[in-house]
């Protein structure tokens, strides 16, 4: 299963992604996860993503093809992947095409993420994340048994900085310009497939198991 989760920040595409790939035992690579990590651990990298990450601006394409051509190339994805936010504009995706033909490989599907701008804005100010793990929760949608406290790990549950209101207008604009028309792209190459993501996290991952059975995926 080679899958990619597209749609605006906050969609739902991490949550739904990570649900998929440990029912099927896929590595899920999200390039804001690798990004934020070398953030924190102040790495070349990092020191590079963190202005944009916390403007709400792309990472430059460059940067974020050679994380993930490094991520494809481990044996753990020979068998699959779920990629989750990337790519995120036209040159990535042809980037990831020539290097997946070169290696006598496609895509699966692309599942196109969709809910109201409202709501996205809801999920993305509720959503609150472990520093340590990664686990994702929200206040009100998907909150942690202990408030502030990661289920998983017992972290420290925190915001993200980006997830703050005027940087999340400025990351749905950014969508907007440089990443929906990823859409039609991936439209004319017959490998879209809408996913509604709109409705309880276990509701949306039930239309989209029956969307993979539908392709033959599941
Ligand atoms: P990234 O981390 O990829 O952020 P994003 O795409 O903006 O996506 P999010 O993680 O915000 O949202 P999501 O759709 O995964 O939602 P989630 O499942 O968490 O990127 C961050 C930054 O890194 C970018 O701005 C950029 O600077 C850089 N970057 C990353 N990739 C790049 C690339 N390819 N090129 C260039 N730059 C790149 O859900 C959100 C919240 O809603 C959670 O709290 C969750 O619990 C809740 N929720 C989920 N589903 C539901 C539901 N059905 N109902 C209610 N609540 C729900």
């Amino acid at each position: 299963m080679r899958l990619v989760f597209l749609g605006p920040p906050g969609v739902g595409k991490g949550t739904q992604a990570e649900l998929v790939a440990s029912r099927f035992h896929h590595p899920k690579i999200s390039t804001g996860d690798i990004l934020r990590e070398a953030v924190r651990n102040k790495t070349a990298l990092g020191l590079q993503a963190k202005a944009c990450m916390d403007a709400g601006k792309l990472v430059p394409d460059a940067i974020v093809i050679g994380i993930v051509k490094e991520k494809l190339a481990e044996p753990v994805c020979a068998n699959g992947f779920l990629l989750d936010g990337f790519p995120r504009t036209v040159p990535q995706a042809q980037e990831l095409g020539a290097l997946l033909e070169s290696k006598g490989l496609r895509l699966d599907r692309v599942i196109n993420v969709s809910v109201s701008r409202e709501e996205v804005v809801r999920r993305l100010t509720g959503r609150r994340s472990c520093p340590k793990c990664q686990a994702v929760f929200h206040v009100d949608f998907a909150p942690p048994q202990k408030a502030g406290i990661c289920d998983r790990c017992g972290g420290e549950l925190a915001q993200r900085s980006d997830d703050r209101k005027e940087t999340v207008e400025a990351r749905l604009s950014v969508y907007e310009q440089q990443t929906a028309p990823l859409i039609e792209y991936y439209r004319q190459q017959g490998v879209l497939s809408e996913l509604d993501g709109s409705g309880r996290i276990e509701e949306v991952n039930r239309r989209l198991m029956a969307l993979l059975t539908a392709k033959g995926l599941a």
